[in-house]
């Protein structure tokens, strides 16, 4: 019943400077695998035929990412590198993909809005371009959300627990445990302070939305940080019809904050084969090695 996605990814990745003054944050690598071809492969997996990414200015290089690269094929092929060449041959071969440009940083809200005539009146899933979203089980989330929307017919947005501490980084959904993990929603606030928030559940960057949204979003004004939320419009909806949240089983990678998105790249690197072994010696060594001997060392080293 959900064939489309829509991939915001237009952020100016402020949070990292400098890296991303002339590239999108949604293209720094975990390793070697940039965060926005996981939430492509997590659309696909979850049997989305059809990705909309909303681009803006400096962000060309996703759209190169998913396109063929002739030149680099051939390239790949004369050298005999059979394995690479195949891999940069799936990436382009993933989905159908298309791409509108947001024409200025007015927030997530207004990203949306730019997929209005793309998803044409059907429901729709939305992945938010830097963050990696694991399930504890085979069915990805977006997937687990299209099936629990075929059951509801309503939105439904991700949501996971937060320390306390840590909710005025994110949206923060209320309502009432209809079923267990899945909430019928009464409010929604982004960015709390935590003695405002009502909960400790938070907006984990997946989502299934109806077109009704589009509606909602035009007569949203800007919110946080003088953006045009959509937590703000999906609060507005949640007053007028039905709109539920989903406890997730699963780990939610936050590419878009330093910290988390160095500890993803350990986490992930410690399951790769072919790195494993190797990191994992070198992560002991560099951990058990104590700092006044290590300081020494570089202090001692010979000067060129
Ligand atoms: C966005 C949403 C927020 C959500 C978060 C998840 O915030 O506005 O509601 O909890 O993504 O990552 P951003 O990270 O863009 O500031």
């Amino acid at each position: 019943m959900i064939s489309k996605a829509v991939i915001p990814a237009a952020g100016l990745g402020t949070r990292f400077l400098p890296a991303t003054k002339a590239q999108p944050k949604e293209m720094l690598p975990i390793i070697d695998t940039p965060v926005i071809q996981f939430v492509v492969e997590e659309a696909v997996r979850s049997g989305i035929e059809d990705v909309l990414i909303i681009t803006g200015r400096g962000k060309r290089a996703i759209n190169d990412h998913f396109d063929r690269s002739f030149e680099l094929e051939a390239y790949l092929n004369q050298r005999e590198h059979h394995d690479l060449l195949r891999q940069i041959r799936n990436i382009s071969e993933l989905v159908e993909l298309f791409s509108v440009r947001q024409k200025e940083q007015r927030g997530l809200g207004d990203a949306i809005r730019y997929a209005q005539q793309h998803v044409n009146n059907e429901p729709f899933a939305v992945l938010l371009g830097d963050t990696i979203v694991e399930s504890d089980n085979d069915k990805p989330v977006t997937q687990q959300l299209m099936h629990l929307y075929a059951d509801v017919r309503a939105p439904i947005i991700a949501v996971e627990e937060v320390p306390r501490d840590k909710v005025s980084r994110y949206g923060i959904i209320a309502g009432k445990e209809v079923e267990k993990g899945l909430y019928r929603l009464d409010r929604l606030v982004e960015k709390p302070s935590p003695e405002k928030a009502p909960t400790n559940l938070a907006i984990a960057g997946r989502y299934i939305l109806t077109a009704q949204i589009f509606g909602y979003l035009e007569h949203t004004p800007p919110g946080k940080l003088g953006e045009i939320q959509l937590t703000d419009a999906l609060n507005t909806m949640a007053r007028h019809e039905q709109v539920y949240a989903w406890r997730i089983a699963g780990r939610r990678y936050d590419i878009g904050n330093r910290l988390d998105y160095l500890k993803t790249t350990v986490e992930f690197a410690l399951r790769r084969k072919d790195l494993a072994e190797d990191f994992r010696a070198f992560l002991r060594d560099v951990l058990r090695e104590p700092r006044g001997r290590r300081k020494t060392r570089a202090r001692s080293a010979p000067r060129k």
